[in-house]
């Protein structure tokens, strides 16, 4: 199964593409981990992303797309895989299909989180993750066993620095102007499907494996 995962921020796109590969054995890319591991690690690349991210901001495409189709191809040539992030633009979709054609496969679906703005704005202010190992949390869905340590490597828990909300408003204005562009050209490649990214992971995940099934999809076939 080769799935990209779309929708705003905050939608659960991260949480159940966690469930995704750990369920299924995929591979999870996400193009927010990367960047804030090159953030965290002053590489070039970090640091010339780092500005745009804290402004809530796209980085440019140019530089996203080099770093994901590095990691898409190291990891994921036989194998199913999640991508949760990327795509966000159409330069970046028509850059991975043509990333995908040279490695002779093609994108199985493209699903879209549709999810309502009260609930992004309250996944966002509730969200915790690991310092060390990047696991994602909220102080009620899905609160860790002890308060700020992660249940997996016992790492601090903090706010991500662009759940602020001054931040957060910038990310949703930058995604109600990249998402239609974006669903179009999948709508157009007949892949997109939409699940309701108001449901819990669990529910969301379901619909998804359910979507796959439905659809005879089988991991390393070529439509
Ligand atoms: P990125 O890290 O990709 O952030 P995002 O797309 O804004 O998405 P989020 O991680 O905020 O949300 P999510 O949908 O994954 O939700 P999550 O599962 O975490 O990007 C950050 C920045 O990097 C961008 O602003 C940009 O600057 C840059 N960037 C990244 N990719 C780029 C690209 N391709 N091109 C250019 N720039 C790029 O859940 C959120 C919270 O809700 C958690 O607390 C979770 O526990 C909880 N939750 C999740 N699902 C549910 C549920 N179903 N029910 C209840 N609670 C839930």
């Amino acid at each position: 199964m080769r799935l990209v995962l779309l929708g705003p921020p905050g939608a659960g796109k991260g949480s159940a593409a966690q469930v995704l590969s750990d369920q299924l054995g995929l591979v999870h890319i996400a193009s927010g981990h990367l960047l804030r591991d090159a953030v965290r690690a002053q590489t070039a690349l970090g640091r010339q992303a780092d500005g745009y991210m804290q402004r809530g901001e796209l980085v440019p495409d140019h530089l996203v797309t080099a770093m994901v189709l590095e990691q898409l191809e190291a990891v994921a040539k036989d194998r199913g895989f999640v991508l949760d992030g990327f795509p966000r633009t159409q330069a970046q979709a028509v850059e991975l299909d043509a990333a995908l054609g040279r490695m002779k496969m093609l994108m199985d679906r493209a699903i879209y989180f549709k999810t309502s703005p009260e609930t992004i704005v309250s996944r966002l202010a509730g969200r915790r993750v690991c310092q060390s190992c990047g696991a994602n949390y909220h102080m009620t869905n899905h609160p860790p066993a002890v308060a700020d340590v992660c249940d997996r490597c016992h790492g601090t828990l903090a706010q991500r620095d662009d759940d602020k909300p001054e931040t957060i408003s910038q990310r949703l204005k930058v995604c109600l102007r990249e998402t239609e562009p974006l669903l179009g050209y999948y709508r157009e490649r007949g892949v997109l499907r939409t699940v309701n990214g108001d449901e819990s992971v669990e529910a969301v995940v379901r619909h998804v494996i359910a979507i796959w099934e439905r659809e005879q999809l089988r991991f390393g076939e070529r439509r």
